[in-house]
């Protein structure tokens, strides 16, 4: 299988975060070029932790930089999630002493570095606040056009999940998701509508389990500590594996279903601040990707995002089951 997306991997891990690094690090469809982490989930010092406890699970990332960038949102006050990753990031497993260590670079300039370098050829996949990506893109202006593309886990066009409007990622760093979305690059955003729908059942557990890799062990034990949270917190009778989507689709987009939208991030309203506002119905007016600059705030006058709209789930356990089956191989 030749490789059809050269990644740099995003994350906050966080429980879903680390089922997408293992799928990552193992799918022949997909060159792992890094993994930065930001905070997010838990405190930057947490991710990074579990950053490197799950690359070094996956005996794949022994030549992938892992590399720590920012701590804190470009302008809130910094959230976690600990109510639903555990006071580690990563409650749960339990990991033996990391085989490889975080790259002295920081994670904002290695983003930098690999993409100048490249031919353009490089999918960012952020699964964490934009904190990372945001900072890069204002750090060195030049690396826009180097972006392939962008596909993120963050978002909803319905019903957030931190507050009755925002989603975790987005609402985590607003001022960074602004930047991002503004970026002029082709965005894919996996929201909320779609992740919801795959939750990882006991069925689906058991099914992973029985692969019987140290991979699908260590599945089965974070699902084990995910499901109880998701379940106190909302009441979903098994978790939600929201990040695992994007490696999903790369691995195999007929996957999920996308609808262009112009995606605009709230930075003003107390109530919705973190809003991803996504013109479902095409109300919005002017040419693609042109933005008007006349305010304080570059706005997309026209579609800026292809936005999942819906999730084969079936072909999305496939898809999962089959790349935990590759550490068997
Ligand atoms: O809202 C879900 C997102 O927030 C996921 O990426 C999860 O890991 C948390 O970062
Ligand atoms: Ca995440």
């Amino acid at each position: 299988m030749t490789v059809r997306s050269k990644i740099i991997l995003d994350c906050d891990p966080g429980h879903d975060d680390a089922v997408a690094i293992l799928m990552a690090a193992v799918h022949p469809s997909l060159e792992l070029a890094a993994i930065t982490v930001s905070a997010g989930n838990q405190t930057l010092e947490k991710t990074a932790r579990n950053a490197l406890n799950v690359a070094s699970a996956s005996g794949r990332c022994a030549n992938v930089p892992v590399a720590a960038g920012m701590s804190r949102p470009i302008v809130r006050e910094q959230v976690t999630a600990g109510e639903i990753h555990g006071a580690s990031g990563l409650d749960g497993p339990v990991f033996g002493p990391p085989e490889i260590s975080l790259d002295p670079r920081h994670g904002v300039d290695l983003i930098i570095e690999l993409l100048m370098a490249s031919d353009g050829d490089i999918t960012l996949v952020p699964t964490g606040p934009l904190t990372n990506v945001a900072a890069a893109l204002r750090r060195e202006p030049r690396i826009a056009p180097k972006i392939e593309r962008v596909v993120l886990m963050g978002g909803t066009y319905q019903l957030g999940n931190v507050t009755p409007s925002a989603e975790f990622n987005i609402y985590a760093d607003p001022e960074a998701a602004h930047i991002v979305f503004t970026c002029g690059r082709p965005i894919v955003m996996m929201g909320l509508d779609v992740t919801r729908k795959v939750r990882a059942s006991a069925d689906v557990i058991a099914r992973v389990r029985s692969l019987g890799s140290s991979q699908a062990a260590l599945f089965s034990e974070m699902m084990e500590f995910f499901a109880g949270t998701q379940k106190e917190l909302y009441g979903w009778d098994s978790p939600p594996l929201h990040d695992p989507v994007t490696v999903a689709w790369l691995i195999d987009p007929g996957c999920v279903t996308l609808k262009e939208m112009k995606v605009e991030i709230e930075l003003k309203s107390e109530l919705c601040y973190g809003r991803t506002s996504c013109d479902f119905f095409g109300h919005c007016k002017g040419g693609r990707l042109t933005f008007d600059t006349s305010g304080a705030l570059a706005r997309p006058a026209g579609p800026n995002a292809q936005v999942a709209v819906d999730i084969d789930a079936d072909r999305f356990w496939d898809i999962l089951y089959d790349t935990f089956a590759l550490y068997t191989k």
